[in-house]
């Protein structure tokens, strides 16, 4: 049996799924909720570095990183440690009745990665949507306002408040009745369907003018309006960053009416892009800023930090039981560290290499109409025809199918892209394997076009 430690790079030796991949798909057949999306018939067994295992000794390169969440890779040895050093001393006391020192020291941490002109204050949670949630309260309670704007593509969770943010898939609110009232959602910065023809720089302009010029003079007026939340690189929209100057535009309306912005960096953050925040690369103070998925290497941990200006809630408002766990903190904090101390960099090195040699893959496939993203944040948009550009989902589908069955998992996002957010440890020879899986997996799909 092939070990996930003993290789760096695919092997795959049976058919997919294998046997034993094939009775464990049967069996959560049985017993699990229908709702799970499974984009291919992967079963993991285990993992290690940027490597998965399946049950049949089947290993695959991962570039889908448990939807961006790995960002040391698998079972990172440190943070194993920190996570078995933990388990022995302390595995949980609610910080919401008690105190333990885990919870200001990771705190501080994230606190370092904010700006310095202001004071911030943390709140820890469990997952991304459990953010979006307190962040929707926060802002609300500091705002004494109720009105959200939200993005259209943009993905926020799928509890009730954030699921009425998300509006990413109509499948995903379709038949839960009726959502939180004011949510009004806007245009993203769309550079490659940019209706008006702009560039990665410009796209979005008409979005700020709509925002000023119809939102706010008919529909609600600014000082209703608690927040403005958005996600620099939208995630499961299909990786697609904003333009920088569209996210100082919404900085400089909400500083301008006295509104929340509320960067979601629960995908696009902790170090992925090569900077802490993809935020970071228009050089902004959100008013809230919230993390989760690659925070803690696999560990559930959430995270929201604000303005210590704007998280003045009284005693009792907001509470977690789980939120700010021991162990969960020790596997945050080992990950920050390994983050700072070079897998950032790393990031922005491997990023710029694979994108380097994926650019002109628009010029070289005709089903690919768009690369984009920053750092090991990477999107790729399949198309029919690249001058209608329309939407090619089967062909999508059939590139990632492609990829699997060659060892290389990614995964499909918004109707008709694909995501790469490896582990950010991956080297140039992991990339060179997972383009050259890719450019085989896109030329398989073209014969279908
Ligand atoms: C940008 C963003 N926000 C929020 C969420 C919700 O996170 P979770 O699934 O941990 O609730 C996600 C999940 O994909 C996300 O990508």
């Amino acid at each position: 049996m092939i070990t996930a430690t003993e290789t760096r790079l695919p092997r795959i030796k049976t058919a997919l799924p294998g046997t034993k991949a094939k009775e464990v798909i049967a069996y959560d057949a049985k017993f699990m909720s229908p709702s799970l999306t499974r984009d291919y018939p992967l079963v993991a067994e285990r993992a290690s570095g940027a490597i998965v295992e399946d049950p049949d000794g089947n290993a695959f390169l991962d570039f889908a990183a448990g939807i961006a969440v790995c960002s040391t890779g698998h079972c990172h040895p440190q943070v194993v440690a920190a996570i078995q050093k933990q388990a022995a001393e302390m595995i949980h006391i609610a910080g919401t009745d008690f105190y333990h020192r885990h919870m200001p020291e990771f705190a501080e941490k994230l606190v370092s990665t904010m700006p310095k002109s202001e004071k911030w204050k943390v709140f820890f949670g469990n997952s991304g949507t459990e953010a979006v949630e307190g962040a929707i309260k926060l802002a609300r309670y500091h705002t004494k306002r109720d009105k959200l704007i939200a993005f259209y593509g943009c993905f926020h969770g799928r509890t009730l408040g954030s699921l009425s943010l998300t509006a990413s898939k109509s499948t995903q609110r379709k038949n839960f009745g009726t959502l939180l009232g004011g949510v009004e959602h806007i245009p993203y910065p769309y550079a490659y369907r940019c209706p008006l023809g702009h560039t990665k720089e410009t796209c979005g302009a008409e979005t700020i003018e709509l925002l000023e010029q119809q939102i706010f003079k008919r529909l609600f007026a600014p000082e209703e309006v608690a927040a403005i939340i958005v996600e620099p690189v939208q995630g499961e929209g299909g990786f697609i960053p904003a333009p920088l100057f569209f996210l100082q535009e919404l900085q400089r309306i909400c500083n301008k009416h006295g509104i929340m912005l509320i960067m979601d960096e629960v995908q696009a953050g902790m170090g992925r892009t090569g900077k802490w925040w993809a935020s970071d690369h228009a050089g902004i103070a959100p008013d809230i800023l919230l993390t989760a998925k690659g925070i803690a290497s696999g560990m559930p941990v959430a995270a929201f930090i604000a303005k210590e200006s704007v998280m003045n809630w009284k005693v009792g408002s907001h509470g977690t039981t789980y939120g700010g766990n021991p162990v969960c903190l020790a596997a945050a904090s080992a990950t920050f560290d390994l983050i700072e101390g070079g897998l950032m960099a790393n990031a922005e090195k491997v990023g710029n290499y694979i994108f380097g040699k994926i650019s002109d893959w628009p010029n070289r496939f005709k089903i690919v109409g768009d690369v984009r993203g920053k750092g090991l944040m990477i999107g790729v948009e399949i198309v029919r025809d690249q001058r209608t550009k329309e939407r090619a989902a089967d062909l999508r589908d059939a590139v990632v199918d492609n990829a699997f069955h060659r060892g290389l998992l990614t995964l499909g996002s918004g109707e008709n892209s694909i995501r790469m957010s490896p582990p950010l440890i991956i080297d140039e020879e992991q990339a060179d394997a997972a383009i050259r899986i890719m450019e085989e997996s896109i030329r398989e799909a073209e014969k279908k076009a």
